[in-house]
């Protein structure tokens, strides 16, 4: 419709993600949808939710394309017939199943200090985000048609935070990273182990809402998990080499920072498998909050209390969504696969 702003955008792109409802009538949902990703993550208003199941990851090693789009590094899985797949079951999307499509890699600027997730917990944001997109291959074709659809897509989304070492799999696309540096470069992986990126956590938060990029269609389930993995800031300097641009530029146009802004729950629930409530039978019989409500959902002990100080005082923090508190120290339980 308007050609000219998206040809007067090529580089440096001026026109942010708050404007990509306007520049195409198929990415409305950019801008009217109020379902929207990515969210803050406030502990204290996570509900217990005791049937969520763990998500079970099938499969290894696959072949995939890593691409650098000119916005992000995606790694795109081969999806063709007798190749190998990841099925991802269970979680809050069972009984589905999800076939794993792609990945995208969100991070900040090292040099810098600047982070470069999506998600925030507790409005904190952290160095990098690994976003795992499969679509519901029960009830679609493919990804394209399941991303317009209800139940089309699963999001499994990985917090990475600063550590002495970096977790194998993320070393392996990092080096492979080097070599799409320039928009539109590929790199063939040839036995790229999806799994390998997940932490060693059972635990995560789970909400309803939408692609990060452009048509921002509200068809994802996320679920972000609750250990992060680790990256060192060498490697994390290493992804801040990506440019937008084909070729070099005297002066370089870095992709990062490649983060959409913070969306509004609008009174989305955001449900959690992390059992909160279990051990505060004492205090539950003080904190008047601290009541089961509709659909059997436990509320956090601090829900619904307006100020933090007070409600944080009901919580030990050892059983509140944590991943604010682990430390690169954990880093040998977190990068060992
Ligand atoms: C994934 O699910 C499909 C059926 O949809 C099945 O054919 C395939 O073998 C499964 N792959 C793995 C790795 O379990
Ligand atoms: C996805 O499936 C639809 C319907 O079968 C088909 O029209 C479309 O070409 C497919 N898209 C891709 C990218 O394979
Ligand atoms: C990747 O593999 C495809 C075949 O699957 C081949 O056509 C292509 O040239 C390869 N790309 C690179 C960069 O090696
Ligand atoms: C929250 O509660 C604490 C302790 O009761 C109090 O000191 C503080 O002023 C309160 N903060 C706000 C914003 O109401």
């Amino acid at each position: 419709m308007i050609p000219w702003l998206l040809t007067a955008c090529i580089y440096p792109c001026v026109i942010g993600p708050d404007f990509w409802g306007l520049l195409h009538g198929d990415w409305r949902m950019c801008t009217a949808g109020q379902m929207q990703s990515p969210v803050n993550i406030d502990p204290s208003q996570l509900l217990y939710d005791p049937h969520l199941m763990p998500i079970n990851i099938e499969g290894n090693i696959v072949e995939a394309v890593f691409e650098n789009t000119g916005q992000l590094p995606v790694v795109t899985v081969k999806d063709l017939p007798n190749r190998p797949t990841i099925n991802i079951t269970g979680g809050p999307t069972m009984p589905y199943r999800y076939k794993l499509h792609q990945i995208s890699v969100h991070f900040g600027r090292a040099d810098e200090g600047e982070k470069g997730s999506e998600h925030t917990v507790d409005r904190v944001r952290f160095p990098a985000e690994i976003q795992l997109l499969a679509y519901n291959s029960a009830l679609y074709p493919n990804f394209s048609v399941a991303m317009t659809s209800p139940r089309g897509l699963l999001a499994v989304s990985v917090i990475v935070d600063i550590g002495k070492t970096t977790s194998v799999e993320l070393r392996r696309l990092t080096v492979a990273s080097q070599s799409i540096n320039y928009k539109g470069q590929t790199t063939n992986l040839t036995d790229f182990q999806p799994s390998a990126l997940l932490p060693k956590t059972s635990h995560y938060v789970t909400y309803e809402g939408s692609l990060t990029f452009p048509g921002c269609h509200e068809t994802v389930t996320w679920v972000i998990l609750n250990n992060p993995i680790y990256i060192t800031n060498d490697d994390l300097q290493i992804w801040n080499e990506m440019q937008k641009t084909e070729t070099k530029q005297p002066e370089p146009s870095y992709m990062t920072p490649a983060y959409r802004p913070l969306k509004s729950l609008n009174g989305r629930l955001v449900r959690t498998n992390i059992n909160v409530g279990s051990k505060q039978s004492t205090v539950s019989s003080s904190c008047p909050s601290n009541v089961y409500v509709e659909m059997g959902y436990q509320a956090n002990p601090g829900r619904n209390k307006r100020n933090d100080s007070v409600s944080r005082r009901y919580v030990p923090t050892s059983e509140v969504f944590e991943i604010d508190s682990i430390r690169p120290d954990d880093v040998s339980k977190a990068g060992s696969f």
